[in-house]
């Protein structure tokens, strides 16, 4: 195959989750809630395109700052002709500024559950780094996988990516199986590089979450217009409303879905009570202090050698060693 293509597209066929199934089974709990996971449906993730723009959320700003500014010396730290894994690579717009600064990266293997984001994406990134071997893999991250022979058969370091703060999503105890995982796939001597929010000033988390504008809240109640679109539900989303906090306890951003009355509401045929202030959880999002953070690192069998943190410290990026 030419330089500046694909090497190779790798569909494990994630399966197909069922919203109607999952979400039936959320709402008809005791405590309600719907997994973050289906937040990101197109209308979602346009929305989260628009939440990483406001003033507020210093998230994205902050950890594609911190990687510009640091990529020479995590470069320097990952060293030559390394293959990158990325977990959840999306758009691949951050992994950009480490392929840039990487001394001959050898492969890159993207890994997302949507097809229909990751060929174009891994595409580009091919044409735009023709000497790079770009592996892409169809598969859902969150389940254990097996890496195809073409990314294990080297003896060249493998380095996982996994930026955003995404595992602030997982609780700690899902965060070390998740990274138990990945140690098991990057093999003896490989590498992980994770952006983690950093603890901070509950005022600046909670106005990230509740932003002026709206948008976090349209971003929430999305939940509501999804089950209207794709289940014949009939929410009001007036009659509800987004609530985000932070709880210093847990450390971490805690997201619901408010029903303001009692309220029958009928959802793929079945019909589902609420109680006037009853909550619906749809995220909790942690956040980390550096030294947190290790520890978790350490619990899932990683040696944490590295932790980069923007001017004003709010985001971090560490480099653990398997
Ligand atoms: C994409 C998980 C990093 O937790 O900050 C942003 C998602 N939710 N605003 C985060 C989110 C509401 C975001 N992550």
């Amino acid at each position: 195959m030419s330089k500046g293509t694909l090497r190779a597209y790798l569909d494990f066929a994630p399966r197909e989750e069922s919203f109607r199934d999952v979400a039936l089974a959320g709402l008809t709990r005791h405590r309600k809630a719907i997994p973050c996971r289906f937040l990101y449906d197109a209308r979602g993730s346009e929305l989260f395109e628009a939440i990483c723009n406001l003033p507020e959320y210093y998230v994205t700003r902050a950890e594609i700052a911190l990687l510009a500014e640091r990529a020479g010396e995590i470069a320097a730290r990952i060293g030559p002709r390394a293959r990158l894994i990325e977990f959840g690579s999306g758009a691949s717009t951050k992994v950009r500024l480490l392929l840039a600064a990487l001394d001959r990266p050898a492969s890159y293997v993207p890994i997302d559950i949507s097809g229909g984001m990751l060929h174009p994406a891994a595409s580009a990134v091919a044409a735009d780094f023709p000497a790079l071997a770009v592996i892409a893999v169809c598969a859902d991250y969150m389940e254990p996988l097996r890496l195809p022979a073409l990314v294990r058969l080297t003896t060249d370091r493998r380095v996982g990516f996994f930026p955003g703060s995404t595992i602030g999503n997982l609780t700690p105890e899902e965060a070390v199986v998740f990274l138990r995982g990945c140690r098991e796939l990057l093999g003896p001597g490989g590498a992980m590089i994770v952006g983690a929010d950093l603890k901070k000033d509950a005022g600046v988390l909670h106005a990230a979450y509740n932003d002026a504008a709206g948008v976090t809240a349209r971003f929430t109640l999305n939940l509501l217009a999804r089950m209207n679109r794709e289940l014949g539900a009939d929410f009001n989303l007036k009659r509800f409303a987004h609530e985000a906090f932070y709880n210093p306890d847990a450390g971490r951003i805690e997201i619901y879905i408010r029903s303001l009355m009692d309220q029958l509401v009928t959802i793929a045929g079945r019909r589902i009570g609420f109680t006037a202030g009853e909550r619906v959880h749809v995220e909790y999002s942690y956040k980390f202090s550096v030294d947190e953070f290790r520890r978790l690192a350490l619990r899932a069998g990683f040696k944490p050698v590295d932790c980069w943190t923007d001017a004003e410290n709010r985001f971090s990026v560490h480099y653990l060693v398997a």
